[in-house]
């Protein structure tokens, strides 16, 4: 296409992710700078989130660049940096942002992120009428994209994050390879998952061979505390090698015996710019009230920014630039305030331009799990989120070594 026949002309598109990163990030970059490119956009790079619209900016010219969609993580960097004032920061950054945008000729903002950044950009464009264009991203896959999961007839709002199908693939794998030290020991290893307040990504645990989990969206109460150790118990000593991996959600809410409380764990006390503190330290804790309670020997793992780290998956790939596909649709009808989401929960090869649909930036949002996913009196991940899981993920694979030899008995 010659460039005088472009659509957009002379125009310039920006793109910023902010929050924590994900395998995704750089496959959403790509994806959204190709399409920009082919309309006829001059496409940058913001440095480090809302970072790089301070000062003199960060920015970076994406146009005829290589790039790289499958590496993890984010080339342009990221930051959890607030425009708006916060209690860590009480200055108001919109004047330098604005000023910015104006500097470097910016005539669209696509901001990836999950609510911090995608809540940001859209005050901005609200308050300051800043055309932005929202893209989905989190591991803990709960920002509200109002994506349907049709489950045996019923309709289950499901959410589908890019960065979540990479995420629950690494710690699916994770719990795969565990289970051979677990079950060497016979022990119960108890997988501290990432995930904030929502227990989406805490289950993927169960492709890897877990069976009970607790999430953050069930508080874990003193009555409850005695029921999930009798559970734990009674699962222990039926499974066949003496060994269970529970995961358990990095935020959940469990019961403290001395101050006689429920609350989270938290890693540091120190809040983000989003007024977030950071979680971290549950399946210890755990781990050694059930060795202690219950005689078993348990042990603590915490899977962290695991999840986070590596490839970009081939389901996220083309959630990317399928998602992307509509990024297109919102520019050619000049659409902003609205982040593109696929309609429904679907299997790979259906990734297509006409299962997504867009939500209005300003009803985003946080969306804990589905209470049809989880059962609360089993303290298990549901039939439905197992479906819900197989279309991202494909059936689980287990592998499993029958090693029940015959015992040998001495004679005589
Ligand atoms: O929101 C993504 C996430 O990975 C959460 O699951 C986790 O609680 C948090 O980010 C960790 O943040 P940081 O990268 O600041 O340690």
């Amino acid at each position: 296409m010659k460039s005088e026949h472009k659509l957009f002309k002379g125009k310039t598109l920006a793109i910023l992710s902010g929050g924590g990163d994900t395998p995704a990030i750089n496959s959403s970059i790509e994806s959204i700078r190709n399409r920009a490119s082919l309309l006829g956009f001059k496409v940058y790079g913001i440095r480090k989130g809302w970072k790089g619209l301070l000062g003199e900016g960060d920015i970076v010219d994406l146009t005829h660049q290589p790039y790289d969609g499958w590496y993890g993580g984010t080339a342009l960097r990221s930051s959890r940096t607030n425009p708006f004032p916060s209690k860590k920061n009480p200055e108001s950054r919109v004047p330098q942002i604005l000023q910015n945008l104006k500097r470097y000729k910016i005539d669209v903002l696509v901001t990836i992120g999950g609510d911090d950044t995608n809540g940001a950009a859209k005050r901005l464009y609200e308050t300051e009428g800043i055309p932005v264009i929202g893209f989905p991203k989190t591991i803990d896959n709960d920002l509200r994209t109002r994506t349907m999961h049709n489950y045996n007839g019923n309709n289950i709002e499901a959410v589908l994050c890019p960065g979540f199908p990479s995420a629950a693939k690494a710690i699916a794998e994770f719990t795969g390879n565990l289970k051979t030290t677990a079950e060497s020991h016979s022990r119960i290893m108890v997988l501290e998952v990432m995930g904030r307040d929502a227990g989406w990504l805490t289950g993927s645990a169960l492709f890897g061979g877990a069976n009970l989990a607790l999430i953050p969206e069930f508080e874990i109460t003193k009555e409850r505390k005695e029921f999930f150790f009798e559970t734990v118990k009674e699962a222990y000593l039926r499974s066949p090698k003496k060994m269970l991996i529970i995961p358990v959600s990095e935020g959940v809410r469990w019961y403290d015996d001395k101050s006689d409380k429920v609350d989270v764990v938290y890693a540091s006390s120190e809040l983000d710019e989003y007024g977030h503190p950071r979680f971290g330290g549950i399946s210890g804790i755990i781990a050694t009230e059930i060795s202690q309670k219950l005689g078993i020997d348990a042990r603590s793992q915490i899977t962290g920014y695991y999840a986070r780290s590596g490839r970009c998956s081939e389901y996220d790939r083309r959630l990317t630039t399928t998602l992307a596909d509509k990024v297109v649709d919102l520019l050619l009808r000049e659409e902003y305030g609205q982040m593109p989401v696929m309609d429904k929960i679907v299997s790979h090869h259906e990734l297509e331009e006409f299962n997504t649909s867009k939500v209005d930036m300003g009803s985003i949002g946080n969306k804990p799990l589905s209470t049809d996913y989880y059962d609360v009196n089993k303290f298990e991940f549901t039939d439905a989120y197992i479906d819900f899981l197989t279309s991202i993920l494909g059936k689980p694979q287990f592998t499993d070594f029958e090693y029940d030899f015959p015992v040998v008995i001495p004679k005589g």
